[in-house]
């Protein structure tokens, strides 16, 4: 099957983010009610949750097409103004890293999700003046993993803002064995526990090393994904017994043995890593923190004893 056959196509069959789903089958419902557009929708949270999926869903359930873009791969105000213009009647527009729009080409987007309508500016200097094109009534749907960098003007065009959680343990087993009925791979209950507690609360990981297992267990096993074979396979994908990663691990033992279990300031700690102080505070901090891995204080970040207990390392 391909890769986007994993994703559900509708709310029912979404596991997970509860309270988000159960906000939009309202207000999707009575926008059909009524026959209009569904309002515009911002999703946020750490990568790999389900924004793109529940755009999907959106657009499917309102029964329009969903045209899907991204924030740096829009340059111009006219290539903005093209996408807005070639909308039908409702459609689902997707702005995946909505906050890397460039300021002109957000400024097209004001008019065009307030009153559907875009602004064109004719002629140059004196005589230059703006004619109002109207739009198809449509849904912007942005989404984005730094809600922070968001400018006000945008954020407050959107009518329904929901942030993305991290899936329990409960969550991702389903999905995976969702999922491992969709790829034809047989896994039973243990595999799949085993490698719901590995996949960082994150479905998109999930589905990535249940694809991975699956080759381990068909090449070295019987095929069957049991608690063995998801073990064997997540070692030497160095997912470790929480799902750190390589980059969560390399955090952690940064705070621990280059400042001494912190506290750290959050710009200190990127540089030395190597890494975006935003990024590292909305895309890696999240998951670490809700974990009690990381703790964050008025004074900077510090490494938890479980973090240290996790690393095997000996807290001073
Ligand atoms: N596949 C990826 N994310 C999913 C979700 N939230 N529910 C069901 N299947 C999924």
């Amino acid at each position: 099957p391909i890769e986007g056959s994993l994703r559900p196509q509708t709310l029912d069959e979404y596991i997970g983010q509860e309270k988000t789903k159960k906000n939009l089958k309202i207000y999707i419902k009575a926008a059909r009610q009524r026959g209009d557009a569904l309002d515009h929708v911002l999703f946020y949270g750490p990568p790999g949750l389900g924004k793109t999926t529940l755009a999907g869903i959106i657009a499917n359930e309102m029964g329009v097409h969903m045209k899907v873009t991204s924030g740096p791969a829009i340059e111009k105000p006219g290539e903005m103004a093209a996408i807005l213009n070639n909308l039908q009647e409702g459609d689902v527009l997707f702005i995946d890293e909505i906050h890397r729009l460039n300021r002109q080409v957000e400024e097209v987007l004001y008019p065009a999700m307030e009153d559907y309508a875009i602004d064109i500016m004719i002629g140059k200097g004196a005589t230059a003046r703006s004619i109002r094109l109207d739009l198809p009534q449509f849904t912007l749907v942005g989404a984005t993993t730094r809600a922070g960098l968001l400018t006000a003007p945008l954020r407050d065009r959107f009518g329904v803002v929901h942030r993305l959680e991290f899936y329990n343990v409960s969550e991702l087993k389903t999905i995976i064995i969702r999922s491992a009925e969709v790829l034809g791979v047989e896994i039973d209950e243990k595999g799949a526990e085993e490698m719901a507690r590995r996949s960082r609360g994150t479905p998109r990981l999930a589905n990535r090393l249940l694809k991975r297992v699956r080759d381990f267990a068909q090449v070295k096993y019987d095929g069957r994904i049991t608690e063995e074979v998801a073990n064997f396979a997540l070692n030497l994908l160095e997912v470790d017994r929480y799902g750190l990663d390589q980059a969560d691990r390399t955090i952690l033992t940064t705070v621990i043995v280059k400042f001494q279990g912190g506290p750290v300031g959050l710009d200190t700690l990127a540089a030395s890593i190597g890494e975006d102080a935003g990024t590292l505070e909305d895309v890696y901090e999240p998951y670490l923190i809700q974990n009690g891995f990381l703790s964050r204080t008025p004074r900077g970040r510090i490494a938890t004893e479980l973090a240290y207990h996790h690393l095997g390392i000996a807290q001073p």
